[in-house]
């Protein structure tokens, strides 16, 4: 150590002598680190030089396939779909759809600088539409959506010009390209099976412990205004409600923490299953979108006291599977009719057949799973997704696409209206947002179809 700092000192005291001439300064500098470079790694004036032309080398190349990824993408062997928003589980993979029609998909963005995309895929709860990959291109490109959550989530996707940014969807709705209406219903089995049922005669002798109306949320603040509805309710007849809205009733220790995650356990569904009736009303009103509050009330065979979906009866299991508010229009008039169930349990019971006789009279509902079981199970259904955009894109490929562009109608869900008026309030904050979000999703559209 004591030996290079004397070499510098020496080196130091001789460029000084010379510092009037640059280039030798500059030489100066180099054999000293090279001196440097070679003491302490001991290699060789060879060796240095071998490694500053490899260093330059893979510079150079790295340079010029940077400048290859922005002008000259690659077009793979089968079109190349890309989910732009979301890492969904096993879709980074060649996708081998019907009559052996193969695509890659993807769900990594490093591909967007290799590959000539045929179509982008959007998890909406997970849309920015800040960070899009434009210019749109509509005539090269596809773009598809899949929407399963709440009209809360995306207030911009509420609107027809945001919903015509994309070709095709995935939704909840009837009209959707590949529709689930019944993505909450685990499993067909679960509206007739007695699993959880307790008889009427049962539930009668609970009604001592426990109200026969069970509440259970613990978002309050809603667009259908459920709290305020329930607030009503709750001056006429007792509801027990165990969540943080209207709580005045505690879980059951065991229940108690993290009870959300807990929902479809066994023993959580016994819990619901004593109560004659349960509240279900949706955190927002679309059409086809119903929840695990509706499905699980059918499950365990309680009635559901439902408000959300427009197109309810469509997929009740019997005309009479639920109690729906529109048919009841003040809470007054609810309580009456709960009444008379409570006082006679052959009508209470009428609203138990899939249960009770296990009949499922709704042919739509009957068709529906039938025609599309994969609608159960969510990664099938990005599954089918991702084969049906592929279809369509080797349908472009031999130039027999149609032009398709999403409408209203894949994911409807008007104005919010409260459950407690059946009107729209215009107090309301969500129904605020939706008004403001309607003149973002102009915005956004023009932003996107101009910019080309
Ligand atoms: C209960 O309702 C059924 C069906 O409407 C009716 O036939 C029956 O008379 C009622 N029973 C009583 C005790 O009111
Ligand atoms: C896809 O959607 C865009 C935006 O609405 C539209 O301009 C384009 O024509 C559509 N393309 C196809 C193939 O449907
Ligand atoms: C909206 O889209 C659906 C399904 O893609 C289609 O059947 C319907 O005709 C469209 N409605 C309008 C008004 O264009």
């Amino acid at each position: 150590m004591s030996n290079v700092l004397h070499m510098e000192q020496q080196s130091a005291t001789m460029c000084k002598r010379i510092k009037q001439n640059l280039w030798t300064v500059l030489f100066c500098a180099l054999k000293m680190l090279y001196r440097l470079v070679k003491r302490v790694l001991r290699v060789t004036l060879c060796e240095l030089l071998w490694f500053i032309l490899v260093f330059v080398i893979f510079i150079v190349l790295w340079t010029v396939s940077d400048v290859k990824d922005t002008s000259a993408k690659v077009t793979a062997q089968y079109p190349v779909i890309l989910w732009w928003t979301m890492e969904f589980p096993g879709s980074s993979s060649t996708r081998t759809c019907s009559n052996n029609i193969k695509c890659y998909v993807y769900s990594d963005r490093e591909k967007n600088n290799y590959y000539n995309i045929g179509a982008y895929l959007f998890y909406a709860s997970n849309i920015n539409f800040k960070n899009l990959p434009l210019p749109r291109k509509p005539k090269d490109v596809i773009w598809g959506l899949y929407h399963e959550e709440s009209p809360r989530n995306v207030e911009e996707l509420l609107h027809e010009k945001a919903l015509s940014l994309f070709n095709f969807t995935a939704t909840f709705s009837r009209f959707s390209n590949i529709p689930f209406p019944l993505q909450h219903l685990h499993a067909f089995e679960d509206i007739t099976s007695t699993t959880y049922f307790v008889e009427t005669s049962v539930k009668n002798t609970y009604l001592k412990d426990i109200s026969p109306i069970m509440y259970l949320q613990s978002d309050c603040e809603t667009s259908t205004e459920r709290d305020a509805y329930v607030q009503e309710l709750m001056k006429l007849v007792d509801v027990d409600s165990y969540g943080t809205c209207l709580n005045n009733r505690e879980l059951p220790s065991k229940f108690k923490t993290d009870y959300l995650n807990n929902l479809n356990e066994a023993e959580f569904l016994k819990f619901i299953a004593r109560y004659k009736f349960v509240v279900a009303i949706e955190n927002g009103a679309c059409n086809d979108y119903i929840t695990e509050k509706f499905w699980r009330a059918i499950k365990v065979g309680t009635i559901p006291i439902y408000f959300g979906s427009p197109t309810i009866r469509d997929w009740l299991p019997n005309p009479k599977s639920a109690i729906l508010l529109e048919d009841f229009p003040t809470p007054k008039m609810l309580y009456k009719h709960i009444e008379q169930l409570l006082n006679n349990d052959t009508l209470y019971e009428e609203y138990l057949e899939h249960k009770t006789i296990q009949t499922i009279s709704n042919d739509r509902l009957v068709n529906e799973y039938r025609d599309r079981p994969y609608q159960l199970d969510g990664i099938k259904v990005i599954e089918k997704f991702e084969c049906f955009i592929c279809e369509r894109l080797h349908e472009k490929m031999n130039d027999r696409i149609e032009v398709n562009i999403v409408n209203k109608s894949h994911y409807d869900c008007p104005k919010p209206i409260s459950a407690l008026t059946l009107k729209v309030n215009p107090d309301n904050s969500w129904v605020y947002s939706w008004e403001s979000a309607e003149t973002n999703a102009a915005k956004i559209y023009t932003e996107i179809m101009d910019g080309d």
